[in-house]
């Protein structure tokens, strides 16, 4: 058995960070960024989540008919962004449309905004219908570790207005998960808390391989995780209280 040793700050790491209004972004400025595209080497992501969002382009042929809008973005952008909205727009716009400064999930390097490639896109509100390309982006997405971010009926929840362009990296089978329980990040962050070491949740739907996930609370100090030495697996901080453990287990 090995015994990882997390130490509390590593809850503010990894692929299943939960930023929203309430959870801030934390910590250090991100690092492993790379292109989302090397057509547009100034947007940047996350290097697993580039890696994720060109293999869908591929896979629906996309060509250049999706584009990248906004990736990455530091503090000092998401503010000048923020400010630039409210001074165009106004108070109400800026609330539905922009996180506040130091809490946009832009921060993590895991979000990307994409837009339908034409003359005219808008930063803040691209064009990225439920129709065409887009949407066959937008079904092809869970399957490589994508989530549309803020859906319409679960506004309340995210405290975001609908952004169909708005696409968040959480890895898979976490997206298939959300989407086929129909849960935002919020919900799946809350819903996956009722699962632990000795009752996993179990994810099968993937041809010779069993997926096991679950959460572990963690501790003032250091949180201790014992993993069979043969285990393939993944960790991440979900930035409030814990940790998801994803095992990925071979089935004959
Ligand atoms: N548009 C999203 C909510 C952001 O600003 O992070
Ligand atoms: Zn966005």
């Amino acid at each position: 058995m090995n015994r990882l040793s997390l130490e509390r700050n590593k809850i503010y790491q990894g692929n299943l960070l939960l930023v929203n209004g309430s959870c801030p972004i934390m910590g250090r400025r991100e690092r492993d960024l790379i292109p989302a595209d090397i057509h547009f080497p100034e947007i940047l992501m996350r290097h697993d989540a580039a890696v994720a969002l060109q293999q869908i382009l591929k896979e629906i042929d996309s060509a250049d008919r999706i584009v990248p809008v906004s990736g990455y973005r530091s503090k000092a952008e998401q503010t000048a962004i923020y400010e630039e909205t409210l001074k165009e727009k106004g108070e109400e716009f800026t609330g539905k449309y922009v996180a506040l400064p130091g809490h946009s999930e832009h921060q993590s390097g895991l979000a990307i905004d994409l837009g339908l490639n034409q003359e005219e896109i808008d930063f803040i509100c691209p064009d990225f219908p439920y129709e065409g390309i887009c949407e066959d982006f937008r079904k092809a997405a869970p399957d490589y570790g994508f989530i549309e971010r803020y859906a319409k009926e679960k506004e309340e929840i995210t405290g975001i207005s609908n952004e169909p362009w708005h696409f968040r990296y959480v890895g898979f089978p976490h997206s298939r998960i959300m989407l086929e329980k129909g849960l935002s990040l919020e919900e799946y962050t809350e819903f996956l808390k009722s699962y632990g070491e000795d009752n996993r949740l179990i994810y099968r739907r993937l041809e010779g391989a069993e997926i096991q996930i679950y959460y572990v609370p963690a501790k003032e100090g250091e949180t201790v995780i014992s993993m069979p030495e043969t285990e393939v697996y993944q960790l991440s901080g979900n930035n409030t209280d814990g940790f998801i453990v994803t095992v990925w287990r071979k089935i004959i």
